[in-house]
């Protein structure tokens, strides 16, 4: 299951339905960047790294490989959860090849965007998401779960990589030099807690499927920030459209069946780069409003604009996706014209493609096709026929272009109100 957009898609009420259903549950890429709200008793808790399956009973979830894993927020999560009665313990379990976010990460992201102009700012989570990758490719400054919970690997390692960052951020930034015992003292004991939870998760996994499991990837960010794949540079550091399924968790893609892609009726983006269809306007205010579109990890506003059919279909031929879900149709209830994105026009020519280029993406006037809205409250609707013909006609116009089958759609963010249609 992965987002078709710019991240943000309401992914968490889907994989909650979805998690019953399943016996494992894996996060394959992204980091504490990533942020789903879920409600436990009467308290909304913000998840980043914990899958949300954690809520459901038998069901294992795991943190697999493409993962950049902050043991701060980890620790944290699994606190906050088992201060309200969820306990995280046997269902969880992570890899060993996964990246380990520190202090450094973080510091490197805020320096590093504060240094560059306005318009070449990313607008990072500030999570320290694109330096953690930028060391796993890097190689040498990386420092994986296996390093991390060996006590003098990791503290030799931690050491060297320390010194060598403290140069660069003094030349680069004039930082102050970083503590490395200080940091070895925080996080060895975090290291020491992580232990009981680390584990050859692909090992885990192909022995999950060779027996029969049901296992459900779970997207963290969308298509369109794929660091390949996306809207380049103004996109996150992992593949985290499809197609860092199998990079990130070491399953291989033919042994994945359904390749679901959920998305918004409308579309949002948070950060910088270029949204062709963002509405700037009390439209855009409005939609913000109703669908309480603020980050999850940062409180960001998210930009907010019509749902842009030619990202999302670049998006689902991308991901080989055989079903849709749509998020968040309640939104756009109040609406008495509502316009969809068809296709992109630059100087008056209409682009055959989803453009590589984020200076003609930016350049890109979206095509709108005006559709009636449905000017009544949809959140009550129990099942897919009690939609009005107009929401089902809008739902028509987003199948046709994505060209995949719309199996479920959501009039508001409880489980119970997640629509599957009838088959
Ligand atoms: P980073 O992943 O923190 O480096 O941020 C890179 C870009 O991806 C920024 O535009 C962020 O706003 C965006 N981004 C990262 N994670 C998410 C997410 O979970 N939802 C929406 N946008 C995200």
């Amino acid at each position: 299951m992965v987002g078709l957009q710019w991240g943000d898609e309401g992914k968490g009420q889907v994989v909650d339905y979805l998690s019953a259903s399943f016996d494992v549950l894996v996060r394959y890429g992204g980091g504490a960047n990533a942020g789903h709200t879920v409600t436990v008793g009467d308290t909304r808790l913000g998840l980043h790294l914990v899958p949300s399956g954690i809520l459901h009973e038998n069901v294992l979830c795991v943190i697999g490989n493409g993962v950049a894993l902050d043991p701060e927020v980890l620790f944290e999560e699994i606190d906050a959860l088992g201060a309200r009665g969820v306990a995280v313990g046997d269902n969880l379990r992570i890899s060993d090849r996964a990246h380990v976010v520190l202090p450094y990460h973080k510091l490197e992201d805020s320096l590093s965007e504060a240094a560059l102009g306005q318009s070449a700012k990313i607008g990072t989570t500030g999570r320290g998401i694109g330096p953690c990758y930028s060391d796993k490719a890097s190689r040498s400054n990386a420092i994986r779960v296996h390093h991390f919970i060996k006590p003098e690997v990791f503290r030799r390692r931690l050491i060297e990589i320390v010194e060598r960052k403290n140069r660069i951020f003094a030349a680069l930034y004039g930082a102050d030099p970083l503590d490395a015992e200080a940091i070895y003292r925080k996080f060895s004991a975090y290291a020491e807690r992580l232990a009981p939870f680390v584990c050859d998760t692909p090992d885990l996994l192909h022995r999950a499927i060779a027996a029969g499991k049901h296992v459900l990837f779970e997207g963290a960010q969308g298509s369109l920030l794929d660091v390949d794949h996306g809207t380049f540079p103004f996109v996150t550091s992992s593949n985290s459209g499809a197609c860092g399924v199998s990079a990130g968790s070491g399953v291989p893609a033919q042994a994945i069946r359904t390749f679901l892609g959920v998305a918004k009726a409308y579309t949002t983006r948070v950060g910088g780069g270029a949204m062709p269809t963002e509405l700037t306007d009390g439209i855009g205010q409005t939609i913000r409003e109703r669908g309480r579109e603020y980050g999850t990890t940062t409180g960001r506003p998210r930009r907010c604009g019509w749902f842009d059919g030619m990202a999302t279909a670049y998006s689902v031929r991308l991901g080989g996706f055989n079903a849709v879900s749509i998020v968040g149709l309640n939104v756009l209830s109040e609406f008495e014209t509502l316009n969809i994105c068809v296709g992109y026009e630059v100087n008056g020519r209409k682009l055959e493609h989803f453009p590589s280029d984020p200076e003609v993406l930016e350049q890109a006037r979206p095509i709108l096709e005006p559709l009636r809205g449905w000017k009544q409250d949809v959140s009550g609707c129990s099942c897919w026929p009690e939609l009005p013909t107009a929401a089902q006609e809008y739902l028509a116009r987003i199948e046709s272009l994505l060209g995949v089958p719309i199996i479920a759609v959501a009039v508001g963010p409880q489980r119970s109100q997640l629509l599957f249609r009838p088959s």
